[in-house]
């Protein structure tokens, strides 16, 4: 939610900080600005409402030029998306801007109280509070006394600027990643974090800084993840890091595995259908090397746990938001029948708040793709301050909940882009299948049950391939049906979750109401909407609940309602009953939403682009929800 992007080097710093805006436009997109400083001038900021594509305009308008400079890409928390909420926000006096991402709670009262000295505030925005705080204490401290020949140079005034933002970050309550520009020490850039994340991109001669590492693609590939309450001086040759508690920290300069073709769109015309269209490679990778043939288990080196501790657990508490807590649902009951260990998902923003009574014996799972998503995040930190161990399974490496919890699984999906979570999805459900096997392995699961857990699991990636083949016939069946105003979803059992994954999807995306339901439950409620303008998406692979969803479905077609139903290969029942149908592999149930959920996603995005919304855009929505 939100991006930042920081540049100190030799180039004109305007240059990758308008790129880099373009690469994190998904994390926020309601506007955006940046500024810009070079030796002996004033600070320049350009900033507007809209799109990148309009602050790209503006530049054109006024160039900014500097070699060094910070960008911001936002989605509004306090106060509207306009030109003066934009960041970057500069100081009453032009002498500090600072680009922030997060939110500081207690900044009424910090505001009041600068105003009652004489501060007068421009915007509407929380953020304000921090430029406006640092302007202050460094007057206080004489910083500015006619740019005192103390202070000219910056290497003298490292330590007086640290002891400042320092002051300045203890009087916050909230969270943050922020860099900060300086006017009278245009060679240097100070970025600080906590709880919202900053990376720092190491390179000869220039550093680059950036909410998340998409940005330093194609500039470097050295990487260092800033830690909480770290702030980094940044300057074109020389990078140093203090901590809060710890003093001046030697960093850890990592090496970043993205290409170019993982951040752009790779011929497709949106990140969402380039997402979708990964998904048999995701699966993949969500797998790869994590086998153990010999034990008939997967090998999961992450989780940090020994097999006795895994042993002693006696419930697990699954965790998350949107997307990743749909992929959960499907996980309680991958590890209930798998592993037979007693699960809980929970909305992280209600177990947050929650007191729920947990065995010691309770494990939580956070599943999250970005890893930073604050509700999810404060969830396990809840969570683990209780005593409990916390695992992840995440997608971003290096991101707050990767670095937070005790251990965990990534899901090596690569970036994911498009606002709605796809890829995220599937890997997700892989990875919780294969601690279901490796749970149940450890506990009832026999040598040959194991086996064959395994051979389904590696057959998927084909099966996903075989599965998009129904991308051209969905999309006749999106132009049937875009014109409605409501859906309903239904499936049972494994399919549930599945359900509910391609209504958000669609609400998402196409802005149009549905609504996902257990199958069964429709008899209780929603039928009333079924009317012969309202589709129902049914979900009916072949397995378990086949026949008991079939009567369901009966009962839809009795009132009328149109139905598109997604079956199961050989499936010669439901076409005589259903409008339209489309077959997906068949596989066992405990996979069946890696495969049945992929006509959905390519029905929603299909949907949409018929409507002409913006898909990897969707209003209102972030991808990445840093804020409360
Ligand atoms: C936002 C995104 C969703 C995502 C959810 C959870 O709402 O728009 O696509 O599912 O956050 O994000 P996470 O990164 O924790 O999986």
């Amino acid at each position: 939610m939100c991006g930042i992007v920081g540049y100190v080097g030799k180039e004109e710093a305007a240059e990758f900080l308008l790129e880099g805006l373009r690469r994190l436009e998904y994390r926020g997109y309601d506007s955006s600005g940046m500024a810009t400083i070079s030796p002996g001038s004033e600070l320049s900021v350009v900033k507007t409402a809209g799109r990148i594509d309009e602050l790209a305009r503006r530049l054109d308008a006024t160039p900014l030029s500097g070699n060094c400079g910070i960008g911001h890409t936002r989605w509004a928390t306090h106060g509207p998306p306009n030109d003066v909420n934009a960041h970057p926000h500069v100081s009453h006096d032009g002498s500090v801007a600072v680009v922030h991402n997060g939110v500081i709670e207690n900044y009424r009262q910090l505001k009041e109280h600068l105003e009652s000295t004489g501060v007068e505030f421009r915007s509407a925005t929380d953020t304000e509070v921090i430029v406006q705080l640092l302007a202050h204490a460094m007057e206080r401290q004489g910083m500015f006394n006619g740019r005192a020949a103390a202070w000219q140079n910056s290497k003298d005034a490292e330590e007086p600027l640290l002891a400042v933002v320092a002051e300045v970050l203890a009087q916050l309550r909230g969270t943050y990643g922020l860099v900060v520009l300086f006017r009278d020490w245009p060679d240097l850039v100070m970025a600080a974090r906590l709880g919202s994340p900053l990376v720092v991109g190491v390179d000869d001669q220039q550093h680059f800084l950036a909410s998340d590492a998409s940005p330093l693609v194609g500039h470097t590939d050295r990487i260092v993840y800033l830690r909480d309450h770290e702030v980094a001086v940044v300057r074109a040759d020389d990078l140093r890091v203090v901590h809060r508690d710890e003093g001046h920290v030697r960093h850890r300069v990592q090496t970043l595995d993205l290409e170019l073709d993982d951040v752009g769109l790779g011929g497709y015309e949106h990140y969402m259908l380039k997402e979708i269209f990964e998904q048999p490679e995701t699966v993949r990778n969500a797998m790869r090397g994590r086998w153990s043939m010999d034990e008939a288990t997967a090998v999961l080196g992450g989780l940090n746990l020994t097999p006795q501790q895994m042993r002693s657990v006696d419930r697990i508490v699954l965790t998350a938001c949107g997307t990743s807590w749909h992929a959960a649902l499907v996980g309680e009951y991958l590890l209930e029948e798998l592993a037979r260990i007693p699960v809980e998902v929970e909305y992280a923003s209600e177990l947050r708040y929650r007191n729920p009574p947990l065995d010691n014996n309770t494990l939580l799972f956070a599943i999250t793709q970005s890893g930073e998503t604050a509700d999810t995040l404060a969830a396990l930190r809840e969570m683990k301050r209780k005593g409990h161990p916390t695992l992840a399974i995440c997608n971003v490496v290096g991101s707050s909940i990767a670095q937070e919890a005790d251990g965990g699984v990534y899901l090596h999906a690569g970036p994911e882009i498009g606002v709605a979570s796809t890829k995220a999805f599937t890997s997700q459900c892989v990875v919780l299948a294969m601690l279901a096997l490796y749970f149940g392995r450890l506990r009832h699961l026999s040598f040959g049950a194991g086996q064959r857990i395994i051979e389904s699991l590696l057959q998927l990636p084909e099966q996903v391939e075989q599965a998009l083949q129904c991308h051209a016939h969905v999309k006749q069946i999106a132009e049937k049906y875009a014109e409605c105003r409501n859906f309903l979803y239904l499936g049972r059992q494994y399919n549930f979750p599945t359900a509910l994954e391609g209504a958000l999807k669609l609400k998402e995306i196409s802005y149009i109401h549905a609504e996902g339901y257990p199958a069964a439950e429709m008899k209780h409620g929603p039928i009333a909407l079924v009317d012969e303008h309202t589709p129902s998406v049914f979900l009916i692979p072949q397995g378990q609940v086949y026949d008991k969803v079939m009567a369901n479905l009966e009962e839809i077609k009795a009132r009328g309602g149109p139905v598109i139903a997604i079956v199961g290969e050989g499936d010669t029942r439901v076409a005589s009953l259903a409008d339209d149908v489309i077959t997906v592999p068949r596989v066992d149930d405990f996979l069946q939403p890696v495969v049945t959920v992929l006509p959905l996603q390519l029905l929603a995005y299909h949907i949409a682009v018929l409507r002409g919304c913006d898909v990897d855009k969707p209003r209102n929505l972030a991808k990445s929800v840093t804020v409360e």
